[in-house]
């Protein structure tokens, strides 16, 4: 066997180099590359059982509906477009302790009579049994549990005895000890995965790989694990929240726009089916700087509530700080703020936050988040039945929002009177949902509407 040299691998889009590099010479990043063995063999990892049987035209193709599985887990099967893809990989990355294990456990539960395969590098078999039994567990015989990391292993006990599900515990664990390459490190990695994609495609058994993020945020490793799966889940959260978070990032069988919202309890993960009114359960109406925004996490409408404080800097550099919503969307609030409002920020600190740990990237935030922020510099609170829908534009207009309905069908669930809406959506609005919809065109109209005559103060 002849000595392999070592090669440098980008964990940001995977391009190798021969030599180590500051900067990316792909993809710009600093500071991303990692040593590794070269492997052997460097044929791009091909997808499986694709080969040697030339093209057929597109309508000789039978269009087979996809046939899906369902978990019984509604929030994990919405986020996926309605159930597993038979013959799918997925990935499911989030950070170390965030549930992933407690999560492919429950789910592994719930599909009661399919023979479902465990493999876990991470925990022994007796671990997994006690957090099987502290969730309630599933003792069938149909749940099959298997510690291990060697892929050759692995391989052999899939080929002789194929279970209907596969969940990996995690993708980096897994080692093919024929490589020089250690433990979790790309090559490994992206080895692991085009096995277990060889075994989904071939036999058309769905696969679930676990992924931790790194501290660099990236799932597994390198972007081409990413790429080399159907669909990407990440499951979030903070911390020292309870509320966890599954987005698909990507999903080849469905739409990446869906949540779904789990708690952490003692025993285990609850699905949440309304989240809303989880969001909202600790407000505290009546206290200035904060505003009910409804938001629209795919098909589902989410109320949240906006937090501002809005604090004198005391001479220093004001500090923004956001929390849930993008930094540089506050950024632009707040100019259009002081520019449209004539609102003096420059001398304040302005945080901002999303209550409960949930990230919103809708811009039909806009409102409630500038809402929240003058009612923090003006120490006024807005009216707690009030709820604000609306995108803010450079030039203070609020700009429509779509499925208006939705959002004041949620509203008016949950006991709101009042919502603050576009103009814009006023046109087409035939059912107002029992709730007073108030149109606004500029900010300052909205601020008007909400804080009364004094909008310049
Ligand atoms: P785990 O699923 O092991 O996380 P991951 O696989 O993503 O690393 O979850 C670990 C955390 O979840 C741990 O800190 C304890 C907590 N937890 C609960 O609060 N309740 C439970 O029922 C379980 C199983 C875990
Ligand atoms: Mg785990």
């Amino acid at each position: 066997m002849s000595k392999n040299a070592s090669i440098f691998i980008c964990q940001s889009c995977a391009y190798e180099s021969p030599r180590w590099a500051g900067k990316c010479p792909n993809c710009g990043t600093w500071n991303s590359f990692v040593e590794e063995a070269a492997p052997r063999s460097r044929a791009a990892p091909r997808r499986p059982g694709l080969e040697g049987r030339g093209a057929i035209p597109l309508r000789d193709i039978a269009a087979e509906g996809e046939h899906r599985i369902e978990t019984g887990c509604a929030e994990f099967d919405r986020v996926l477009g309605g159930g597993i893809v038979a013959g799918s990989v997925i990935l499911l990355g989030g950070d170390p302790g965030i549930g992933k294990s407690t999560l492919m456990m429950q789910l592994a539960a719930r599909l009661g009579e399919r023979r479902v395969l465990y493999i876990s590098g991470e925990e022994s078999p007796s671990q997994i049994k006690l957090r099987s039994a502290r969730l309630g567990g599933h003792s069938g015989e149909s749940f099959l549990l298997l510690g291990e990391t060697d892929t050759g292993v692995i391989s052999g006990l899939i080929e002789r005895d194929p279970p209907e599900i596969i969940i990996v515990d995690s993708v980096q664990t897994m080692v093919n000890p024929g490589l020089e390459a250690i433990p979790g490190s790309i090559t490994q990695v992206r080895e692991a995965t085009a096995l277990f994609t060889k075994f989904a495609k071939e036999r058309s058994i769905p696969v679930l790989l676990i992924g931790h993020v790194t501290k660099d945020g990236f799932i597994a490793g390198p972007k081409v694990v990413e790429h080399m799966v159907d669909a990407v889940l990440q499951f979030e959260g903070e911390r020292h929240h309870a509320y966890r978070i599954l987005r698909a990032m990507k999903n080849r069988f469905g739409s990446t726009n869906e949540i779904g919202v789990f708690e952490m309890l003692d025993s285990g993960l609850r699905e949440v089916a309304n989240p809303s009114e989880v969001f909202l359960s600790q407000r505290s109406p009546g206290a200035s700087g904060s505003t009910v925004a409804a938001t629209l996490e795919g098909t589902r409408p989410l109320l949240v509530e906006v937090q501002a404080l809005v604090t004198s800097a005391g001479g220093g550099v004001p500090e923004r700080n956001t929390t849930g919503v993008d930094y540089r969307r506050l950024a632009l609030l707040l100019a259009v703020l002081e520019k449209r409002l004539g609102m003096p920020l420059a001398r304040n600190d302005v945080f901002v936050n999303i209550a409960g740990g949930i990230s919103i990237d809708e811009p039909a935030v806009d409102l409630g988040i500038a809402l929240s922020i003058i009612s923090s510099a003006r120490d006024r609170a807005v009216d707690a039945g009030t709820v604000a829908v609306g995108e803010v534009g450079l030039t203070g207009e609020v700009r429509t929002v779509s499925q208006i309905e939705k959002r004041l069908q949620e509203a008016a669930k949950l006991g709101f009177t009042r919502v603050l809406v576009p103009e814009g959506n006023m046109k087409g609005l035939r059912d107002r949902k029992g709730v007073e919809v108030i149109g606004v065109g500029r900010i300052d109209e909205a601020v008007e509407r909400t804080f009364g005559e004094d909008k310049r103060r």
